[in-house]
């Protein structure tokens, strides 16, 4: 047992506090407050620690809405208040940047948050595993047996019930508001439409817009009446084909490997505005090489994984400018990040 104040919150949503020179990670702590933690695990140059109690409260301490807060893997930050939750992510982004990506300026804007903190998840995972149905436990194997999840929607909830009461056999279950299509589709609908909304602003209308991880056309078909041509990459074929059967005259989608096409479709536009929207890995280096070798007049790159963001960064911003940066609140009570950063080409 010892006491720690803490001092940071890290990525994935742990505290950081330190003892004799030791960093100690303990989860449900809030920066300021002085905690009683019980040493879990102790490594080289950190130890983790479990949360015993805490001895002076943040005032920016709040009541978990959720019964399984604690024990579910799902959620890191109910217990803070909206309001610091948002302050937290928009420095851990502006801290990833510097530390990370490098950068001695980051232009940072308000972060975007969700208008609901809470029931904004249009769809959830759930597991079954011998009449258990829920989610995994924090740090565990364990599954949870969950009855409610007050980060998804009415309706979501609703189907949770519904599987509830039926025998379901073992497996993993997508409870969605929408029928499920098999390709990556937006969580929270509300700050969807504002990363839209923001991206839109920021582009340059006229020329090409080359919508790189397109999935099905999220950002292509809400943009493509600012651009006389459109080109999507995606590798889901299923997503592809969605977008594709939705297309208007000045817009095509290739279905591939971004790294494989990218450096091609960029020569074949030009006046470019490029967007990319990577998985959590970031881009490669092919990438990376198409776009200093073409060098599209602006990139959009949206992440959801600062550290490959900033790594990327990094690697571009000798060429480009880094314009905005501008984070979102996808995730509420999770330590989940989205990032939108603009770049322009440097004359
Ligand atoms: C974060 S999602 C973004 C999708 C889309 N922009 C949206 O907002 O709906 C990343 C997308 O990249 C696709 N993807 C992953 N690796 C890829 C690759 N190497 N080449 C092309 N697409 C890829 C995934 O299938 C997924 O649709």
């Amino acid at each position: 047992m010892m006491q720690l104040t803490i001092h940071d919150i890290a990525f994935g949503g742990k505290g950081v506090g330190r003892s004799d020179g030791l960093v100690v990670f303990v989860p449900f702590v809030i920066p300021g407050e002085t905690v009683n933690v019980d040493l879990k695990r102790k490594k080289k140059n950190y130890a983790e620690a479990n949360l015993v109690s805490v001895e002076t409260a943040s005032p920016d301490r709040a009541i978990p809405q959720c019964p399984y807060f604690g024990r579910c893997g799902g959620c890191a930050y109910q217990h803070i208040e909206y309001p610091a939750q948002l302050a937290i992510k928009a420095g851990q982004v502006e801290q990833t940047l510097r530390r990370v990506g490098k950068q001695t300026e980051v232009p940072m804007r308000p972060i975007i948050p969700s208008s609901k903190p809470y029931g904004y998840r249009n769809r959830i995972r759930v597991h079954v595993i011998e009449g258990v149905i829920g989610f995994y436990a924090l740090d565990s194997n364990n599954l949870l047996d969950i009855e409610q999840c007050p980060i998804a929607s009415g309706e979501v909830n609703e189907r949770l019930a519904g599987l509830r009461a039926r025998r379901m056999p073992d497996g993993d279950y997508t409870l969605s508001e929408q029928r499920k299509k098999g390709f990556f589709e937006q969580t929270n609908n509300d700050v969807a439409q504002k990363m839209l909304d923001l991206v839109g602003t920021l582009l340059t209308p006229g020329g090409s817009l080359v919508d790189a991880y397109c999935g099905a056309g999220f950002f292509a078909q809400h943009l493509r009446e600012r651009f006389d041509q459109v080109v999507g990459i995606e590798e889901n074929e299923y997503a592809v084909t969605h977008a594709q059967s939705h297309a208007a005259p000045n817009e095509r989608y290739l279905a591939g490997d971004v790294g494989e096409h990218l450096a091609r479709v960029l020569t074949e536009t030009g006046e470019t505005s490029l967007i990319l929207d990577p998985p959590a890995a970031g881009v490669t280096e092919s990438v990376i090489q198409a776009i200093l070798d073409s060098r599209p007049r602006e990139v959009i790159y949206v992440s959801c994984n600062p550290g490959t963001l900033a790594r990327d960064l990094a690697r571009l911003t000798p060429v480009y400018r880094l314009e905005s940066v501008t984070p979102l609140d996808m995730f509420p009570q999770t330590a989940e990040i989205e990032v939108a950063t603009h770049l322009i080409l440097r004359d």
